[in-house]
C-alpha cells in the first residue's frame, strides 16, 4: 500500500498513528506531499480528485480517501481494534468528529495566516476559528474525560492528532491553562509509542 504523506497534517498523522499502533507501519509506503492548497501540481490529484491528503492507495490498486474512510479500512484489514462495537460506537465516532473539526479549523488557520497573501488575510475570520476549536476543546474537557479514561480507540486517536497539531502549529495559543484534565490526557497520549513515532517536530 501507498499513503500520500506530509508528517505535519492531523489527518495523515491519525493513519500513521493507527499503522504504529497495530505494528504495521511497514505495510504502507509512504509517498511525500507539499500540498500547497494554492498548486494542485503538490497534490495527488491523480489519486483523490480533491487533492487533499491522506490517500491510501491500495494494494490492487483502488484509492481511499479521506482520512475517517482509511482509518476504518485499515482498523478491519489489520484488525486494531480500534472501533467499538454498536452502540459505543457512537460515542467514538462523535468524539472523532470533535477532534476531527478542532484539526480542520487549525488548518484553516494556519493556511489563512501563512498561505493566503497577507493583504487578504482576515483576523476576525482566524478568531472566529479559533473560537470554534476554543468551544470543541470545553466540550472535550467538561463531558468526554470518562470516554477518554477508556480503552483506546479511534476518537483518542484523533483527539490526540488534533491537540499535537495545536501545539505544533498554534503553539503561542494556551489551550491548557483551564483544562487541567485534558492536560493531563494529552501529555500521557503523546508519550505513546505511535504519538512518538509520528511526531512533526521529531
Ligand atoms: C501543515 O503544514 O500545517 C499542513 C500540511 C499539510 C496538511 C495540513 C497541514
Amino acid at each position: 500500500m501507498k499513503l500520500f504523506h506530509a508528517p505535519a497534517s492531523p489527518f495523515v498523522r491519525k493513519v500513521t498513528v493507527l499503522l504504529h499502533e497495530a505494528g504495521a507501519a511497514d505495510r504502507v509506503a509512504l509517498i511525500p506531499v507539499a500540498g500547497n492548497p494554492l498548486d494542485p501540481s503538490t497534490m495527488p490529484v491523480a489519486h483523490n480528485p480533491l487533492g487533499k491528503i491522506p490517500a491510501l492507495v491500495r494494494d490492487d490498486g483502488a484509492t481511499l480517501y479521506d482520512s475517517r474512510v482509511i482509518t476504518r479500512y485499515l482498523d478491519d484489514l489489520l484488525q486494531a481494534g480500534l472501533y467499538p462495537a454498536v452502540p459505543p460506537l457512537w460515542d467514538s465516532l462523535v468524539l472523532e468528529a470533535t477532534a476531527d473539526g478542532i484539526a480542520d479549523a487549525a488548518v484553516l488557520m494556519r493556511y489563512e495566516l501563512h498561505v493566503r497573501p497577507e493583504a487578504s488575510r482576515s483576523p476576525d475570520w482566524v478568531e472566529a476559528q479559533w473560537q470554534k476549536i476554543d468551544r470543541a476543546i470545553s466540550a472535550v474537557e467538561s463531558h468526554w474525560m470518562s470516554h477518554l479514561s477508556g480503552p483506546f480507540d479511534i476518537g483518542h486517536v484523533a483527539l490526540g492528532c488534533a491537540l499535537g497539531y495545536l501545539d505544533f502549529r498554534h503553539a503561542g495559543r494556551d489551550w491548557r491553562s483551564t483544562r487541567p484534565r485534558l492536560t493531563a490526557w494529552c501529555a500521557a497520549t503523546m508519550d505513546r509509542p505511535a504519538f512518538r513515532a509520528t511526531d512533526p517536530a521529531a
